[in-house]
């Protein structure tokens, strides 16, 4: 849905709605501070699917971001139809662990698992290897669908390495181990302002604003 809003005599902002379908904090957290630049001179306002009186996530049984991504968004698309809709998928590949855990990070010590639950399974199975390699990506997939419903898809990675010990308190998921090039400290200790430099989530989500300046004019 688009308002129109008339600003003085005769500037026109046109407002466009875009739905994020997430439950997750850390990430609306992080796409309202990556889109802040629209949504902050009223061209976009961002939405997620927790906003909507009944809405049923729906089970994500993709085998890659993508189709994880596609999955969160076209469930989001049925319900906010004619509106830019969006899902991200998300995950921290460790080449010590074969990319585990990949499409699996919500979930890694199981279904309902906290963060702090997933954290200390990761750092546990870490140790099992005698010289574990600790290089990591974290990897971020976006599939939109603009008012017409046709499908864009943004990609970004962070590569990086797994610390051998949680450390700090900000962020989400596995920031508190993932240290990024050049860095000794964790993401969890450098914060959301360096993190949104440099993430994976920034990198997808710079194609993807582009795409909605296109679509809700510059
Ligand atoms: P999703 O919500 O199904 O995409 O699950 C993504 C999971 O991957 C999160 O719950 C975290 O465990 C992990 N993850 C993804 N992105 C990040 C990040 O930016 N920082 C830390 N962990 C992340």
């Amino acid at each position: 849905m688009r308002l129109t809003v008339l600003e003085g005599q005769s500037k026109v902002v046109v407002m466009t709605e875009v739905w994020f379908a997430s439950g997750n904090n850390g990430k609306i957290n992080e796409m309202k501070m990556l889109l802040n630049r629209l949504i902050n001179d009223g061209r976009v306002q961002l939405h997620h699917q927790g906003e909507l009186p009944v809405f049923s996530a729906p089970p994500e049984t993709g085998t890659t971001f993508l189709e994880n991504a596609r999955i969160k968004a076209r469930a989001l698309k049925a319900m906010k139809p004619g509106t830019w809709v969006f899902g991200e998928d998300s995950g921290l590949q460790v080449e010590g662990l074969n990319n585990l855990p990949g499409v699996h990070s919500a979930r890694y010590a199981g279904p309902k698992a906290q963060d702090a639950e997933n954290v200390a399974k990761l750092l546990k199975m870490m140790t099992l290897r005698p010289m574990p390699n600790r290089k990591a990506a974290f990897v971020s997939t976006i599939v939109a669908f603009d008012p017409q419903g046709t499908e864009h898809i943004f990609e970004g990675k962070l590569e990086g390495e797994i610390a051998k010990a949680a450390k700090g308190t900000q962020g989400f998921g596995y920031d508190n181990v993932f240290i990024p090039p050049g860095e000794q400290k964790t993401l969890g200790e450098l914060g959301l302002a360096y993190k949104n430099k440099i993430s994976h989530r920034a990198k997808a989500t710079a194609p993807f604003i582009e795409a909605l300046e296109k679509s809700v004019g510059e």
